[in-house]
């Protein structure tokens, strides 16, 4: 028998991410606006690019601890308890999506429920699928706030997790002290974990200062890197923080999968917390700023107050016919259903070039018109 067609049960319930597929056409169309995608154009700093050519001459280039480089661990426990994140381990990982993935495979048995707050980052139900649990969506249309009466109907006695992201993608959400408190409130009293992926947290554009779920809660598991401060998604580098026993399991599962985070990237990323990263968070103000005030006229776009995105609802709430139109004039951004369990609104990522501001923000505005006659 030629096994080459078998593939497993599991993926045939993973589809490939609705981001890649508008992303490798705007690739395709290079003179084309690429709004698909939420890469950084942040110039890396010169000591953290530094500090990563000097390793790989010094011959910095092989395994290191599964935990991660002890200084790099150090160097992040300071700030986490500079600002007052409860934890009491962290693990260094192959970026956020790789500390997702391990949390999940450490807390998620098969036929375990992971409640998920719709609209959600594209790995996260998946990635709860891959480890044979099953997602849940908690609905927080229109306006994207937690509310318990969207959440405790939810919990059965299978639900495991919740997971939240803020400042969210797409929705740019933050969620207020409140908002996690009651989160934090449910989860201890039904024994469950939360899990927060808070790879945005420099980048929140309100005067409130962000308040992390580890602000609120002793136990939360919390999920960061340096993808999106420092402006190295290719590096792969990440951390999270929570209690002992759940990062131990971590690690034991890192030593199984990536083994270790990367080596270079490590050493760089010391040299990264300490640079100030002030002066990109005013860039993607200013040009977040800027769509808002092009597409208001046009666009219903909820209230948001972090990371690199807005989630406008699309015309008559057609997302699909609303990307399809905006991509024959090589605009590309993505139908809410790559994030959500409905399609009524779709992403614009605004990591993207000043220049480009202007010209996609006139197409969108003539979609929408030509969609409203
Ligand atoms: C919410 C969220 N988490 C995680 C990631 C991926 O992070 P990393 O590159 O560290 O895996 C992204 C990337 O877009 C994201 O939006």
């Amino acid at each position: 028998m030629n096994a080459s067609g078998c593939l497993s049960e599991r993926v045939h319930q993973i589809p490939p991410s609705g981001i890649r597929r508008i992303f490798d056409l705007a690739c395709a169309n290079p003179d084309g606006i690429d709004l698909s995608i939420g890469d950084p154009d942040i110039d890396v700093p010169k000591p953290v690019r530094d500090e990563a050519a000097l390793s790989i001459h010094a011959g910095f280039n092989h395994y290191v601890s599964t935990r991660g480089l002890p200084e790099l661990r150090e160097a992040i426990a300071t700030e986490l308890r500079q600002r007052k994140l409860s934890f009491e381990d962290l693990l260094i990982t192959a970026g956020a999506t790789g500390g997702y993935y391990l949390a999940m495979m450490a807390v998620v048995s098969p036929g375990d429920e992971v409640l998920i707050v719709d609209p959600y980052f594209v790995a996260y139900a998946n990635v709860v699928i891959m480890c044979g649990g099953v997602p849940r969506f908690i609905d927080t249309y229109p306006d994207f706030s937690l509310r318990a009466d969207a959440i405790e109907p939810l919990i059965t006695d299978r639900t495991r997790a919740i997971v939240l992201n803020h400042p969210g993608n797409p929705t740019g959400v933050v969620y207020t002290t409140a908002e996690l408190r009651m989160v934090a409130e449910l989860a201890e009293r039904h024994g469950l974990h939360v899990v927060s992926d808070e790879i945005y947290d420099q980048f929140v554009y309100s005067q409130t200062p962000f308040t992390s779920i580890a602000n609120v809660m002793d136990a939360a598991i919390v999920i960061s890197g340096f993808s999106k401060r420092t402006g190295i998604t290719g590096w792969r580098l990440g951390y999270v923080s929570g209690p002992k026993n759940v990062i131990e399991a971590m690690a034991t599962l890192q030593q199984y999968s990536y083994v270790c985070a990367n080596s270079i990237a490590q050493k760089a990323a010391v040299r990264a917390l300490a640079c100030d990263t002030s002066a990109e968070v005013e860039k993607y103000r200013a040009r977040r700023s800027a769509f808002i005030a092009g597409l208001s006229s046009r666009f219903t776009i909820p209230k948001s107050a972090g990371a690199f995105y807005l989630f406008p609802e699309a015309p008559g709430k057609r997302a699909d016919e609303f990307v399809d139109r905006c991509i024959e004039k090589k605009v590309f951004v993505i139908p809410g259903n790559a994030f959500s369990q409905y399609n009524t609104h779709f992403r614009l990522s605004f990591a993207v070039s000043d220049d480009k501001i202007g010209p996609a923000i006139a197409t969108l505005n003539r979609v929408a018109d030509e969609m409203q006659r």
